[in-house]
């Protein structure tokens, strides 16, 4: 699995019910009605998940471990002695660099932070092996999860955060800029930040990615509502609604939202909600921005940091910024 939890939202406590009611609440009497995209990923929607990111339609997770494999001596063999990754689901991606920048590499630790227990469990179980690393577990928020990592720090030498899997992509704009500005307020100047995120292609291809033919990612969105029936007693019948994912080019994003075949009532009596949808009407779950180079290179600039490098793969269309805290 790639990562188990997402950007974009005021992170809940893991197992937090009640915040779940209230989200639950909140956003489905927004106009247009949403779900925050964190709720995705319960446990049958992170293993979804792990399916998606093997699917030979979403070439995003293939194409940053070429990147990392590729260029792993520049981004690991400059004196970096700390590397904290920021959603380090099962620790694939780390495991993966730390096995190709070789033995150059000097003494290591690795903080992971997620808010998934099994997650961590299976990160630290995927970075054990490695002579020099010495891997600290937060089980917790990314913000939070930075600072314990940063308070921590045992010895000197550069610290790299990781922010990978174009979660990047699941912030709106302003929440973006601000989970960029935490990120180099909690770093020293010189520490290190690589960054991954999905770029802009051909529409067809992103919708491929979003709406592949197996139905993956279509169940992976359904599952949201089979989630809401679970944990908060509602009336949700999933053959009531449809998946439908569409390219907003205007917002240079892929929108997953979960359509109502029909006119239904809804109860969800765990949020206290009960709800009339018209059919057609949409339930928006999740937003995935979509970037070109150069923007990625304003924006972490614009948040404190200076470009080292930036490496593309031409076949995923997928970028991987390496800059350095200024
Ligand atoms: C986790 N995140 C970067 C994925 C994405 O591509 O936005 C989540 C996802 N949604 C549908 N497919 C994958």
């Amino acid at each position: 699995m790639m990562s188990t939890i997402r950007p974009g939202h005021a992170i809940a406590t893991p197992g937090s019910r009640n915040r779940f009611a209230v989200d639950v609440r909140d956003f489905l009497t927004q106009h247009p009605r949403q779900l925050p995209s964190r709720y995705l990923y319960d446990e049958l929607g992170s293993a979804l998940f792990e399916a998606i990111c093997r699917l030979p339609w979403y070439p995003l997770t293939r194409a940053e471990l070429r990147l990392l494999e590729a260029h792993a001596r520049e981004i690991l063999n400059v004196g970096v002695t700390t590397a904290i990754e920021l959603g380090s689901g099962s620790g694939a991606k780390l495991s993966a660099l730390i096995a190709a920048a070789g033995s150059g590499r000097g003494r290591l630790d690795v903080h992971l932070v997620d808010v998934s227990e099994s997650a961590l469990a299976q990160a630290r179980g995927a970075l054990e092996s490695f002579e020099n690393v010495r891997i600290l577990t937060h089980e917790t928020t990314y913000e939070i999860g930075l600072l314990e990592s940063v308070l921590a720090r045992p010895f000197p030498g550069r610290r790299l955060v990781l922010f990978l899997g174009s979660n990047i992509g699941n912030f709106d704009p302003p929440g973006r800029d601000a989970f960029l500005g935490s990120v180099r307020a909690a770093l020293d100047a010189g520490d290190g930040f690589l960054l991954g995120a999905d770029l802009i292609k051909p529409e067809r291809k992103l919708l491929l990615a979003y709406d592949d033919p197996l139905g993956v990612t279509a169940a992976f969105n359904l599952n949201l509502l089979s989630r809401i029936n679970r944990e908060l007693q509602g009336n949700l019948d999933l053959d009531g609604f449809a998946h439908h994912a569409l390219w907003n080019e205007a917002r240079s994003r892929i929108e997953m939202h979960l359509r109502s075949n029909r006119r239904q009532r809804i109860d969800i009596r765990g949020a206290d909600l009960d709800f009339v949808m018209a059919e057609g009407e949409m339930i928006w779950t999740e937003s995935s921005y979509k970037y070109d180079p150069p923007e990625i290179v304003s924006m972490v600039e614009r948040s404190g940091f200076s470009v080292r490098a930036q490496w593309i793969d031409a076949v995923g269309r997928f970028a991987l910024t390496l800059a350095e805290a200024v």
